[in-house]
């Protein structure tokens, strides 16, 4: 028997990361700021969900691997760009660095999004509460452009927590432009509520989520006769710290809401906010 010898190619080793180019760059405050890359062909997700985002080694500083940090994405599943609400940390590893992007500069993006905060993960109600702090608001800068989230609810209210006024980013778009998007302008005018709240400085709006929901201020704000959350017909999403998703999700809970997933959906989901 003659052993035939054969040269097998070397294994093509599929790059982990889709190398992507900014489009634009929006700094809000020192603290905030969003930027928006290309999107490939192939790269499907569902509105709400997280993918990770970093920025190729440096070589020259002798770096080897990129540092990556999750992201919601902040465009709703059809859209043709992928934007992303970022913090800055002076000297976060990643957001340090993040913040001086400018159009034109390269971005890694990871290959598998996911997530809970999606329309999927609850239950079918008649409200939909997205509650975000700080950079939580994300998620809801995709789900409330997703014409989806009005087919499946009769009100959705985006409610943004902040310490300051000028935190609260996307305020533009929530008041005035979403109501002139072509896909979900009239919806929205007929069924988004836009329900910011301010927790170190004067405004229109004063207090945090929890305080807001234990007083009843958050029901009666928006008319409502109830005291409580219904577990009938309210649903909600929460985005942001640990701690106000622990003790919003308990209060949840104490009004008769049970927690739902991807593979079982509830009454609420979760997810923290990239923090760092
Ligand atoms: P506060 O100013 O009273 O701490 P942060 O930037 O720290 O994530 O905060 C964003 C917003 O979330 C702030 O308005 C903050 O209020 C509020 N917040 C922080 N912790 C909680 C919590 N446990 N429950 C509800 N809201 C919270």
């Amino acid at each position: 028997m003659t052993a035939i010898e054969t040269t097998a190619p070397a294994p093509v080793k599929e790059a982990a990361w889709h190398t992507e180019t900014v489009l634009w760059v929006k700094h809000w405050t020192d603290r905030l700021f969003s930027f928006a890359i290309t999107r490939p062909a192939s790269f499907r997700f569902r509105s709400g969900e997280f993918v990770m985002i970093g920025l190729p080694p440096r070589e020259e500083l002798g770096e080897k691997k990129p540092i990556l940090r999750a992201y919601s994405i902040g465009s709703p599943h059809f859209a043709e760009e992928l934007e992303f609400f970022s913090i800055k940390v002076p000297d976060g590893p990643l957001t340090s660095r993040l913040q001086q992007i400018k159009e034109g500069d390269q971005v890694l993006l990871g290959k598998k999004p996911t997530g809970t905060l999606v329309l999927d993960a609850v239950r079918p109600g008649k409200r939909l509460f997205l509650f975000g702090t700080g950079t939580g608001l994300a998620p809801w800068l995709s789900v409330a452009r997703d014409p989806d989230a009005y087919a499946r609810f009769e009100q959705v209210i985006v409610a943004h927590g902040v310490r300051e006024v000028q935190e609260l980013a996307y305020r533009d778009l929530f008041t005035a432009e979403i109501h002139d998007d072509p896909l979900v302008g009239d919806e929205a005018k007929a069924q988004l509520v836009y329900y910011p709240t301010v927790t170190r400085e004067p405004f229109e709006r004063q207090g945090r989520f929890t305080d807001l929901i234990e007083s009843g201020k958050l029901f009666a704000d928006l008319g409502l006769e109830q005291v409580k959350f219904d577990p009938e017909h309210d649903r909600a999403m929460l985005c942001g710290s640990m701690a106000m998703i622990k003790d919003t999700a308990a209060l949840l809970e104490a009004h008769g809401l049970t927690e739902g997933s991807n593979a079982e959906p509830g009454d609420f989901v979760i997810e923290r906010a990239f923090v760092g």
